[in-house]
């Protein structure tokens, strides 16, 4: 790598900022850090990783030269004009994004024409025209805006940033824009070039379009329920139209993490602040909150009344490779079950000391089948791999009860039902 390339700044040191950080870093930038997270800065300078995400560690330890931590914005303001804002937007009680922390970043950088704001913070189409305006009224419109969306998933995000399908780069012309650009050249990604208020609209329509993808085939899982057709099945022979496409069809409990469930909401609340009935995303919302609660039905089902029954959740994080809660399936479930009397049992590889902050009342197994010991019924709740290995004739042994409820249509239903368990998916015959 060339050794000219553009120093930056990355301000907020979540998933998005470390990803980025590590990225750029091994594409040869140096990149200033910042974070008001004092202990986490101290953990990053040690060398160690507050997230867990594979492949992240060895690319900050590959590239730790170039990497520099600080609580304070002056060394980065010093050496770097491109400042990327990735410090988080959550949810506010009326579904709209919070934005505080993006106003105080911009509040902390001072008047410059040697500067620009880099914005890979996921925000409502218009914010970018607002903080621009709020920068004129401060006299401070030296200081140049650029929006560039980060489309990375959680569990893949190092691979997504090196090999991204696309790079966005929305501006009103400058160098910030142009500099941006060059910054993402090596990756050699298709590059949509246009305004900020289209880029930040394209963020948000993406994670739209695919939460309702997946709530889409979640329906068709409900009716292939009652018609007696596999949805696995009508996945692949949907998939197969090049039009349609066979990603994000896979029928489960719902989507959760830190982006479907807040982009949805946040998009449909754009809307309706500006007057328009986002009719479609609304029922995109409710579909996935019915349907984490599906496998309650499966459980009566075949259990009658749930109190004193024990039920063991395999996997808890939202998905698989990662370690984050956030709007998991797992935490509605698990307070439904609590709400009709059944007990917990529960194992993921990773997410426990995350799940232990959010659930109470729940016994955390160390293996899988110490999870299912004794168990009335099973529901695999996050796709592990190490949960399509399970042994089904030791877990048969195991549990008290027969029921594995596939709450991802991830298993071997023939596996598991030759180990004279019952086997329920979603949505399969
Ligand atoms: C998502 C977007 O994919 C990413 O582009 C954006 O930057 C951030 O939000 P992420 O939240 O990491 O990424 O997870 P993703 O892999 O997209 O899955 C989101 C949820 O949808 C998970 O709960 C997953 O289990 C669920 N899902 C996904 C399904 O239920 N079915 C599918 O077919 C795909």
């Amino acid at each position: 790598m060339s050794a000219a390339r553009e120093p930056i700044a990355v301000i907020g040191t979540g998933y998005v900022g470390l990803v980025t950080a590590a990225g750029f870093a091994e594409l040869g930038s140096e990149v200033w850090c910042v974070d008001i997270d004092a202990e986490k800065i101290e953990r990053l300078e040690r060398g160690e990783v507050p997230i867990y995400e594979p492949g992240l560690e060895e690319l900050l330890e590959r590239n730790r030269e170039r990497l520099h931590f600080s609580t304070g914005l002056a060394d980065a303001l010093d050496h770097a004009r491109l400042l990327f804002v990735a410090v988080g937007t959550p949810p506010t009680y009326s579904g709209d994004a919070d934005l505080s922390a993006v106003h105080a970043v911009v509040d902390a950088i001072p008047a410059s024409d040697r500067h620009a704001l880099v914005m890979k913070s996921t925000v409502p189409c218009g914010t970018g025209a607002s903080l621009q305006r709020v920068l004129r009224e401060r006299g401070r419109e030296g200081l140049q805006y650029v929006s560039c969306p980060e489309f990375l998933k959680e569990g893949s995000a190092v691979k997504d940033f090196l090999h991204p399908d696309r790079v966005v780069v929305g501006d009103d012309g400058g160098w910030a824009g142009d500099a941006v650009v060059e910054l993402y050249a090596p990756l050699q990604a298709p590059l949509v070039r246009t305004d900020v208020a289209s880029a930040e609209m394209v963020k948000l329509a993406s994670n739209a379009f695919l939460a309702t993808k997946i709530s889409f085939i979640n329906e068709i899982a409900n009716v292939c329920e009652e018609t007696g057709a596999d949805v696995v099945e009508v996945a692949r022979g949907m998939g197969l139209d090049d039009r349609i496409g066979s990603k994000f069809l896979q029928a489960g409990i719902g989507f959760g993490g830190s982006c479907f469930p807040k982009d949805v909401d946040a998009l449909k609340q754009l809307a309706g602040n500006s007057g328009y009935h986002f009719q479609l995303l609304n029922s995109v919302i409710q579909v996935n909150d019915l349907q984490k609660r599906r496998v309650i039905g499966k459980l009566q089902r075949h259990l009658g009344p749930l109190a004193g029954r024990r039920v063991a959740l395999l996997g808890l994080a939202f998905k698989p490779n990662t370690d984050d809660m956030r709007e998991a399936s797992s935490l509605v479930l698990a307070a439904r079950l609590q709400a009709d009397g059944a007990q917990i049992s529960a194992y993921d590889p990773v997410a426990e000391e995350q799940a232990r902050t959010l659930m109470g009342g729940i016994e955390f197994a160390e293996e899988p089948l110490a999870a299912l010991r004794d168990a009335d019924a099973a529901v695999l709740v996050t796709e592990w791999q190490q949960f399509l290995e399970l042994d089904w004739d030791e877990v048969a042994k195991t549990m008290r009860g027969t029921l594995i409820v596939d709450g991802r249509n991830a298993l071997d239903a023939d596996a598991v039902r030759a180990a004279g368990l019952a086997y329920e998916g979603i949505g399969r015959r």
